[in-house]
C-alpha cells in the first residue's frame, strides 16, 4: 500500500464515528448543565505561547512539540493541549468583561510527538474545561464534578480520583528547596532525566514513570507538608466538598501533573484498566497562568480528558454503548414503474425518516438481502400494481408479515410503526 497513516494518528472510521459523536454529546450535556459555553481555538498558535504557558522545562515542551516555520519564516506550533489557547483567547477578546466567572468548554484534536502505544497517540482527542475567574475551592469542586460527571455519564464504572496541592508562589519554593536537598543525597540512582530535573525543576522528578526512580520516592518530602496557611486551607476546603457530594477520591502527593502552570488543587481521574497510561483526565489551578501570559491577575482551573482513553476504557468494561446505525426503513422498486417513484418517495419520506435504497437496479430478492445488511426493519416495496392502486407494501423484516399501506398515509404508519419498536 502506497500511503498510510501516519505513526500516532488514526482513522476514525464509519463504525466508529457514532461512538465519538456519543461522547462529545455527553461531554457538552454536562457542560452545559454547569453553565459552561462552548470555545473554539486554532489548531496551530505561536510556538512561543506553549513554551510560555506550558513550561519551557516540561516534556511537551522540550520533547513533544509540533513546531514548523511558515513561508515567512515564523514558528508555529499544533496545539499539545487547550488552556494556553484558552488564555490567549480569553485575553485577545477581554472576555473577562462579560461575566464574572467565564466557563468555557471545548473539544477536539491535540498533537505531541509522544511514542506512539495503548491509549497514547501523536494526533489525540480532548474535551476539556476552563474555568477562569475564581478562586473559589468550589470552583476546583465544580470542575472535578464535571470530569467525573462526564465519565460517568459515558457508562464508565473503574473510577479512581486522585487529589494533590501543588501549593503557591509563598509556599513552593521553599519546597522545592528541601525536595531539591533530599534529591541531592540519591541523585546517583535517579534516571538522566529526573538527573537533568533535580536543578532546574525538582517537583517534575516526582512525575517519572520509571521504575527504579519511584522506588525513592517515598523517603522524599511531600508538598502537602508544606502549603502555607491559605493552601492548607484551600486544600481542606476541596476535601470538605468533595466528602459533602459524596465523590470519592485519593489524595496523591506524588500526583505533580506534567504542566508548569499548576497552582494549590490538581487532579486526575484514573481507569484501572488501562495499564501505564491509565490517566483518563487530569487538571487543575493555574491562579498564575494569566498573569504571566501579560494579563490581570486573574484565578483559573479546569482540566481535559482524552477521549481515545475514555472510549478504550469503555471498551474495556464492556459497556460501548449501542452504535447500530441502521436506517428507519428501505424502499426497494419491484419494476421499471417503481424504479421510476423511486426518487420522489426516498425524497419525501427522507423529510422525516433515515431511509436507504439500493442504487443498482437488482431483482427484489437481492435488494431485501441488502435491506437485511442495513439492519432496516422496515422494506417499502413499490411496483406497477402499488402505483396503480396508491398503495405500497410494507414488509416487516423480523416477523416477514407484509401490510398494505395507502401512499397518502405512509408517513403516518411508519410513525406508528417505528415508535412502538
Ligand atoms: P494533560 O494531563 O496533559 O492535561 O492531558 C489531559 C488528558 O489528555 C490526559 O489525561 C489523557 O487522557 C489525554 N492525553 C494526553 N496526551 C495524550 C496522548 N499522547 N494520547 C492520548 N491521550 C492523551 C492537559 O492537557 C491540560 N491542558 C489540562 C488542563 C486544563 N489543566 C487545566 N486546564
Amino acid at each position: 500500500m502506497k500511503y498510510r497513516a501516519m505513526r500516532g494518528t488514526r482513522d476514525i472510521l464509519p463504525g466508529e464515528t457514532r461512538k465519538w459523536q456519543f461522547a462529545e454529546g455527553v461531554f457538552a450535556g454536562v457542560a452545559k448543565r454547569y453553565g459552561c459555553r462552548e470555545i473554539r481555538f486554532p489548531i496551530f498558535e505561536a510556538t512561543d505561547l506553549f513554551e510560555r504557558g506550558i513550561g519551557e522545562m516540561t516534556d511537551i515542551v522540550k520533547k513533544e512539540m509540533y513546531t514548523f516555520h511558515d513561508r515567512k519564516g515564523r514558528s508555529l506550533t499544533l496545539r499539545p493541549e487547550g488552556t494556553a489557547s484558552v488564555v490567549r483567547a480569553y485575553l485577545e477578546h477581554s472576555l473577562a468583561r462579560r461575566a464574572g466567572v467565564v466557563k468555557l468548554f471545548y473539544m477536539g484534536p491535540m498533537f505531541r510527538y509522544d511514542r506512539p502505544g495503548q491509549g497514547r497517540y501523536r494526533q489525540f482527542h480532548q474535551v476539556g474545561i476552563e474555568f477562569i475567574g475564581s478562586p473559589d475551592p468550589q470552583a476546583d469542586v465544580e470542575t472535578l464534578e464535571i470530569l467525573v460527571g462526564f465519565l460517568k455519564g459515558l457508562g464508565l464504572r473503574n473510577l479512581e480520583t486522585r487529589i494533590n496541592s501543588l501549593g503557591c508562589p509563598v509556599c513552593r519554593p521553599g519546597y522545592q528547596q528541601s525536595l531539591r536537598d533530599a534529591l541531592a543525597g540519591i541523585t546517583s540512582s535517579l534516571c538522566e532525566d529526573c538527573i537533568e530535573r533535580v536543578e532546574r525543576n525538582p517537583l517534575r522528578v516526582l512525575d517519572c514513570k520509571q521504575e527504579k526512580c519511584r522506588l525513592q520516592f517515598g523517603k522524599l518530602p511531600v508538598m502537602l507538608d508544606h502549603l502555607c496557611g491559605e493552601c492548607d486551607d484551600h486544600m481542606k476546603r476541596v476535601e470538605e466538598m468533595l466528602g459533602g457530594i459524596r465523590l470519592p477520591y485519593r489524595v496523591d502527593p506524588l500526583l505533580v501533573r506534567g504542566l508548569d502552570y499548576y497552582t494549590r488543587t490538581t487532579y486526575e481521574v484514573h481507569h484501572a484498566g488501562l495499564g501505564s497510561q491509565s490517566a483518563l483526565g487530569g487538571g487543575g489551578r493555574y491562579d498564575g497562568l494569566i498573569e504571566q501570559m501579560g494579563g490581570p491577575p486573574t484565578p483559573a482551573v479546569g482540566f481535559s480528558a482524552g477521549l481515545e482513553r475514555a472510549l478504550l476504557s469503555l471498551d474495556e468494561e464492556g459497556a460501548s454503548p449501542d452504535v447500530a446505525e441502521n436506517p428507519d426503513v428501505f424502499i426497494a422498486p419491484a419494476d421499471e414503474t417503481g424504479e421510476r417513484e423511486i426518487p420522489g418517495l426516498t425524497h419525501r419520506l427522507r423529510q422525516r425518516f433515515a431511509v436507504e435504497r439500493d442504487y443498482r437496479r437488482r431483482n427484489l430478492k437481492s435488494q431485501f438481502k441488502s435491506a437485511a445488511d442495513h439492519g432496516a426493519r422496515f422494506v417499502i416495496i413499490l411496483g406497477e400494481q402499488e402505483v396503480a392502486e396508491g398503495s405500497v407494501a410494507v414488509k416487516d423484516m423480523e416477523s416477514g408479515e407484509q401490510a398494505k399501506v395507502p401512499l397518502s398515509a405512509i408517513e403516518e404508519w411508519l410513525e406508528a410503526n417505528l415508535a412502538s419498536l
